[in-house]
């Protein structure tokens, strides 16, 4: 069995003079840790336990406006993201997703694809892909692509041709039909950014379905045409050496083909329309069809298949990995993004669901469509403890985290407090009650120079005032730092079996206030210990019936600066992580 051998753990290491005594661990923040190497298998090859690359992989979204600008024009790029591969290896990522690059209109910042065979001019060329794949592999970066599945944009050459007239060889790539009259769009579907899913188009006479804005129709994915083309988007870009790709917006591939009217609810959503059941417009079983052929062709270049998957329980999460296992290897768990209190019960509930369910678990705690964790998660007065205490959680439970960029500094969103500030067009149609995600995609934020240091020029968003604490340069320099703190948790989740593969055990599961697991691998463990709440805590742990009867724990990490107490008593400061290795 491995054993860390982490020199900054050991210094943590506890004297154990006392049995059962958790001691004075000295704060990890004495020491910087060094850049990771991780057990984690590459890509291709399998552990001991079966595992794949992805299984032990850390990924880590990046969205490219926002990255890092390589060219100071205010936009990122991809010779900015290349510039920082480095950063990120020594992070702890093992692979990046990078939210669509592609050429775009940018009405919807790149989910509105107009060449899936193509780098946006904005972001640089295929030419500067190809060195940043080739930069990742020197970092040990592996590259993901986002995959707009559900739709184009409406000026992709594809639904330029099939709205020139309803003859059109392409016209049934698309989603066309008549309306009810004059008018009238064929039923009552409305599209998840505001108003009816149909827009008329004057020149053929009929209407096109949306399932987001205008500017992006619909595929008609029962045409065969259209899966020929867009499997083979994503052999051209496994030639190019990605290792994988996040599905956009898989729910909606499918819609009833007799149109039906989805029932409605009461209340009306954040734009004012009557709310609905999206019964015939998402979901739909034939997801699962398309979702295996594509499994079929990622899995001849060991490729991951990551999906944003809202599914409104743990069954419907399960569907998505397939019967076989032979869909998505990663289903997004976006419940455990909608627990957004500090609560115990509710995250112990949702870690043992996805754990129970057979499936590979995949945490996210934000993206660039949902508030970021800081801000959630955040009580005012002390916020970096709990991102620490956050990230302790979601780094140390089984299962594969994406982190978002800037999660590990301490990123707060910086929303517009104006309409006619926001970029993101759902905040102007929903404005006020929906604000747009403008707030969680602001530019990263690398040191304390004017724009964060993310270009010399205004950059698209504006950065939060909390940058000139909130920075890479000025973390790095902080042992006590989010950052830091990061970079330990994740070097021990790159270097520990037990971190990895070791069987996720509840303990005190009637505690309200103190989370707390162990990761039991062999005749050893690791506890770790998470204070939900501003007050000190106090747990005991009776480890007898895990078979660890009288243990030594030796502090691996803690954010804690006193001393813990011991197993039976351990002092928990308020938001405090303590994990340590026990023994039998
Ligand atoms: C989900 C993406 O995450 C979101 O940003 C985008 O607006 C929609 N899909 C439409 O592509």
């Amino acid at each position: 069995m491995r054993r860390l051998t982490l020199v900054l753990l050991l210094c943590l290491s506890l004297s154990s003079a006392h049995a059962q005594q958790a001691g004075k661990p000295k704060s990890t923040r004495s020491k910087a840790p060094t850049a990771s190497t991780s057990l984690a298998p590459k890509r291709g090859q399998t552990d001991a336990h079966g595992h794949q690359w992805w299984q032990h992989a850390v990924f880590y979204e990046v969205y490219p406006r926002s990255f890092a600008d390589g060219n100071n024009d205010g936009f990122g790029d991809l010779k900015g993201i290349a510039s920082k591969l480095a950063y990120l290896h020594d992070l702890g990522v093992d692979a990046i997703w990078i939210t669509p690059c592609f050429p775009s209109p940018q009405v919807d910042f790149g989910y509105d694809v107009s060449d899936y065979e193509n780098i946006d001019p904005q972001y640089g060329t295929l030419a500067d892909f190809d060195s940043m794949v080739k930069e990742g592999k020197k970092q040990q970066v592996e590259i993901i692509l986002d995959f707009v599945v559900n739709h184009t944009s409406d000026k992709h050459k594809w639904f330029i041709e099939s709205r020139s007239s309803r003859n059109n060889p392409k016209r049934d790539w698309y989603v066309w039909r008549d309306g009810k009259g004059p008018d009238q769009p064929p039923n009552n579907w409305i599209s998840i950014f505001g108003h009816s899913a149909w827009k008329w188009d004057e020149a053929t006479k009929q209407f096109y379905y949306h399932a987001f804005y205008p500017e992006q129709p619909d595929l008609n994915w029962r045409n065969p045409a259209v899966k020929k083309a867009m499997f083979n988007v994503t052999r051209f870009w496994y030639q190019r050496g990605v290792a994988g790709f996040r599905l956009d917006a898989v729910d909606t591939l499918f819609e009833d083909p007799g149109l039906k009217d989805n029932p409605t609810k009461p209340g009306t959503n954040q734009y004012g329309d009557q709310n609905q059941d999206r019964i015939y417009n998402a979901k739909l079983p034939e997801v699962h069809d398309v979702l295996k052929e594509l499994r079929k062709v990622a899995d001849q270049s060991h490729a991951v298949l990551i999906g944003e998957t809202w599914t409104p329980d743990l069954a419907s999460l399960k569907e998505y990995y397939g019967e076989h296992d032979n869909e998505l290897q990663m289903p997004m768990d976006f419940l455990f993004t909608q627990v957004n209190r500090l609560s115990p019960a509710e995250f112990r509930k949702q870690i043992a669901g996805v754990v129970d369910s057979g499936g590979w678990p995949v945490y996210v705690l934000s993206n660039h469509d949902i508030r970021r964790a800081y801000n959630r998660y955040g009580d005012g007065s002390h916020n970096d403890a709990i991102a620490k205490l956050m990230a302790a959680l979601y780094l140390t439970i089984p299962g594969t985290p994406i982190m978002y960029y800037g999660e590990e500094i301490g990123m707060e969103n910086n929303d517009p407090t104006r309409v006619e500030d926001v970029k993101d067009p759902i905040g102007k149609i929903g404005w006020p009650k929906e604000k747009g995600r403008d707030g969680e995609r602001t530019p990263m934020q690398w040191n304390d120079a004017e724009n964060a240091g993310f270009s010399t020029a205004k950059p698209w968003l504006p950065v939060p005032a909390s940058y000139k604490t909130h920075n890479v340069a000025t973390e790095q320099k902080d042992p006590d730092s989010i950052l830091n703190f990061y970079r330990n948790v994740l070097k021990l989740r790159h270097d520990d079996e037990a971190m990895l593969d070791g069987k996720y055990v509840p303990l005190n599961e009637t505690d309200n206030n103190v989370l707390s697991f162990l990761r039991v691998d062999g005749d050893r463990a690791i506890l770790v210990a998470l204070n939900m709440t501003g007050e000190k805590q106090k747990p005991a742990f009776d480890l007898s019936a895990q078979g660890f009867g009288n243990p030594q724990p030796k502090v691996l990490l803690t954010t804690m600066k006193s001393g813990s107490g011991t197993l039976k008593a351990l002092d928990l400061e308020p938001f405090g992580v303590y994990i340590a290795e026990i023994k039998k």
